[in-house]
């Protein structure tokens, strides 16, 4: 069936308009209908190549707290979730998993990272460090004596973050890094701290 030209419609009695405008409007809906068809179709074709991504895997090494180790890991996992739950290293923290609140924060390659905003399977072969890397076997590192020293400590739920963050905080010092505080960033220079 086809469409009424425009300049017919304008010619006709207003009767006949609104037959031809129903004609119209019934063939736009069956258009729709048939439009909306391959959507549906196209959405179970979405929803069984979910289906098929849930079974993909990959195989990455990692250098975990100075262990080397190959780990089949699904490419949508965070780097959180590799180590809390396929690990089992429970230390760092899951508390907002939308990079907010730094309870997650682990060292890769020495920099500080929220590992809930960051996928496993992108660390192919990176160093990654936990709170529970940093105490050396026979005494607590230097950030975690000061923390209890200082009972720096609120409810205790990101400790483990801080005290990583806090660690590559001396570590960015050290090297000179550019900070919040830096007055010239077109210079390197030592950071002197005070007390
Ligand atoms: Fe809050 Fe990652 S869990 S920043």
């Amino acid at each position: 069936m086809g469409g009424t030209p425009l300049a017919e419609l304008a010619s006709m009695p207003p009767d006949e308009t609104l037959a031809s405008f129903d004609l119209t409007r019934r063939e736009a809906l069956s258009t729709i209908s048939l439009a909306a068809a391959p959507l549906v179709l196209g959405s179970e074709t979405v929803a069984s190549a979910a289906d098929t991504s849930t079974k993909s895997s990959t195989e990455i090494a990692l250098h975990i707290n100075g262990k080397p180790i190959r780990l089949t890991v699904d490419p949508r996992s965070t780097l959180l979730d590799l180590l809390r739950e396929q690990l089992g290293l429970t230390g760092t923290r899951k508390g907002c998993d939308h990079g907010q609140c730094g309870a997650c924060t682990v060292l890769i390659q020495g920099r500080r990272v929220n590992s809930c905003l960051t996928l496993a399977a992108t660390h192919d072969g990176e160093e990654i460090t936990t709170v529970e890397g940093l105490a050396h076997p026979d005494r607590l590192d230097p950030i975690q004596t000061a923390f209890i020293d200082h009972d720096a400590f609120q409810c205790g739920y990101c400790t483990p973050g801080q005290i990583c963050s806090a660690s590559a905080l001396i570590a960015e010092l050290r090297r000179g890094d550019a900070s919040f505080v830096t007055a010239d960033l077109t210079q390197k220079h030592p950071v002197v701290l005070s007390d």
